[in-house]
């Protein structure tokens, strides 16, 4: 928050040093911890060691100290409350009511910039989601959906330039299974409201049928042989049945708010993907084994010289010389940058029992020379359980479809608002409906550290009360009514301009601390791809709120002391918006 009071200060403490003839190293600065004060701090335990390697007579800790007694002589303390030197470091403290104003003042200027970071230049590619055409899109998809899309809000608001990309997989056995049911059982059906729905049910029961009668394989078997000869019929079914899925895909996207830039489609990777595995067989990467019945295959700890099994061995083309999702993945990577030569990074969250495909996938272009493969990276994470331990992502029964949770979500969050608040209109009730039924589902995966499984269950994604989405969409509620209570009121309107020279409140300061954190906590989290920071600090905010909200009135303040509270509102609700928005959750204005 104070990047300029920081540089002011490091200006001074360099013209001071060389005036000097201090050899200064870089300096690295930190936030004091909060203590109902707020202040940054700085060492010289660098520079001190640094004149020690040169050769001077000195005990570093004692010296560090040294200089930074000098600097505190020299630097006059405007801006400050009071500057300590101790044990080596330097701790400039602001003065709090200052800082408050400064805080509440920046967050209202900047508005819904505030948080973001300047533009970093850099241009990052997430591919997320990927649902495979001609399946249900089960909740299984729905953590990397939720988390990808979060993951590039963040990215873009901290400065990132971001590519959403999708990867549905429209091509493989499930593909041909399904098309051979749909001959077979649904020959001239279309599908209506539930498209997706729909299409996952036709695959059920192929699969089911040909269980119940493994005879049947042949047929399959015949369709996947008419496929590969381009038969006119089977390509124009499949790209009349493929649009089907994609345009269900594109319900449930706008339905949970969630938008791509670039498609990419395993069908297109697997010639590329081919032709890449020839390379490798020609440049003696890749061994090919087909002559004795075997695949193609790339020994990477061997080619490395690895004792250790690290990357192990990967299969890269069947036995029969068709492509596997390897294949694929080898040309999806160069595809993208070619599409996108400038990306910074090139990253796939894509779940955690893919891990050893996507080291080897990279590593292998890696030692084919593809230079770019050491930009790419997989975000890995976790599974989603419902109460009961059904994994949401098996293929049979137990699969839970997203619409069905979707239309659950809300149906509860309507049950909850009415409870709530009799007197919401049926509009306003529906609009709440659908705000909290979304956060109620989005939350509990965001609030989650990726590498570990969510376990998903409605009484808690749906708290008031505890660490939940309504419960931080209520305190923006709550700001926003009083807000509204106070305005049209003469007192309010110079509101802002107001000194805060009263005496603060622990709780305000508290609060107050709490957006000042705001900006940091955006970078961190998109440093580390984790949503679940700016879920924690959005929690933190209403909490904090909360305890503002009992111990310091507002409208019932004096004047003096209700306008400067009103601002601090206002900037509450302000960062509880943005940090929402990041998340993909909507802040509502009733509720
Ligand atoms: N469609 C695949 C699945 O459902 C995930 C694709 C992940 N992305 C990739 N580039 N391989 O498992």
């Amino acid at each position: 928050m104070f990047l300029t009071e920081q540089q002011t200060i490091e200006t001074k403490i360099k013209t001071f040093c060389e005036a000097n003839g201090i050899l200064l190293a870089a300096l690295e600065w930190k936030p004091l911890p909060f203590n109902g004060e707020w202040g940054i701090s700085t060492s010289f335990f660098a520079t001190a060691a640094a004149e020690s390697r040169l050769g001077k007579n000195i005990v570093v800790a004692k010296r560090a100290q040294e200089i930074a007694e000098q600097i505190k002589g020299q630097l006059g303390a405007e801006g400050f409350s009071r500057i300590e030197a101790v044990r080596g470091y330097l701790n400039l403290y602001f003065d709090t009511h200052k800082y408050s104003r400064r805080v509440v003042d920046t967050v209202l200027e900047q508005q819904g910039r505030f948080g973001s970071g300047p533009a970093t230049g850099q241009q990052v590619m997430i591919e997320f989601s990927h649902p495979n055409t001609h399946k249900a899109f089960h909740v299984g998809h729905l953590r990397g959906t939720i988390l990808g899309d979060s993951i590039c809000r963040i990215l873009d608001f901290a400065g990132y330039e971001v590519v959403r990309a999708n990867y549905p997989g429209d091509m493989g056995l499930h593909v041909i299974k399904w098309l051979w049911g749909y001959l077979k059982y649904h020959n001239g059906e279309e599908p209506s409201a539930d498209i997706t729905k729909w299409m996952g049910e036709v695959y059920a029961e192929a699969s089911k049928r040909l269980e119940e009668n493994p005879d049947l394989e042949t047929e399959v078997r015949g369709v996947y042989a008419r496929w590969d000869q381009r038969d006119p019929e089977i390509v124009t079914l499949w790209e009349r049945t493929r649009e089907w899925s994609l345009e269900g895909f594109r319900q449930m996207y706008t339905a949970l708010d969630v938008r791509f830039d670039v498609y990419y489609f395993n069908s297109q990777e697997e010639k590329p993907g081919k032709e890449i595995v020839d390379e490798l067989i020609r440049s003696g990467i890749a061994s090919d084994d087909r002559a004795q019945g075997g695949a193609v295959i790339v020994k990477i700890d061997e080619f490395l010289g690895l004792d250790k099994e690290q990357f192990r061995t990967a299969v890269v083309l069947r036995s029969d010389g068709t492509a596997l999702y390897a294949t694929e993945d080898l040309a999806l990577t160069l595809h993208k940058f070619h599409d996108y030569p400038d990306l910074a990074k090139s990253l796939y969250l894509v779940d955690v029992r893919q891990s050893l495909h996507f080291t080897q996938v990279f590593k292998i272009l890696e030692i084919a020379g593809h230079a770019e493969a050491q930009k790419c990276g997989h975000i890995s994470y976790e599974l989603v359980t419902l109460p009961g331990n059904v994994v949401m992502s098996s293929r049979e029964g137990t699969v839970v479809l997203l619409e069905d949770l979707l239309r659950e979500a809300t149906s509860r969050a309507r049950a909850e608002a009415q409870k709530k608040n009799p007197a919401l209109t049926e509009t306003q009730l529906e609009s709440v409906a659908k705000a909290v039924g979304l956060g109620a589902l989005k939350y509990p995966i965001l609030a989650r550290e990726n590498t570990k499984m969510v376990t998903f269950d409605w009484q808690t994604a749906l708290d008031f009360n505890g660490q939940a989405a309504p419960y931080i969409q209520y305190a923006h509620v709550r700001c926003n009514s009083i807000l509204k209570k106070a305005q049209g009121d003469p007192q309010t309107l110079n509101f802002h301009r107001s000194p805060y020279e009263y005496e603060l409140n622990p709780a305000e300061v508290q609060l107050i601390d709490m957006l000042s954190r705001f900006p940091d906590e955006v970078q961190r989290a998109a440093a580390e791809y984790k949503p679940l920071i700016i879920a924690s600090i959005a929690y933190d905010i209403a909490k904090a709120f909360a305890g503002f909200y009992d111990a310091c009135p507002v409208v019932q303040a004096e004047p003096r002391i209700r306008a400067a509270r009103l601002r601090i509102v206002a900037a509450t609700k302000q960062t509880l918006a943005n940090s929402l928005a990041l998340l993909g959750i909507t802040a509502p204005e009733v509720m």
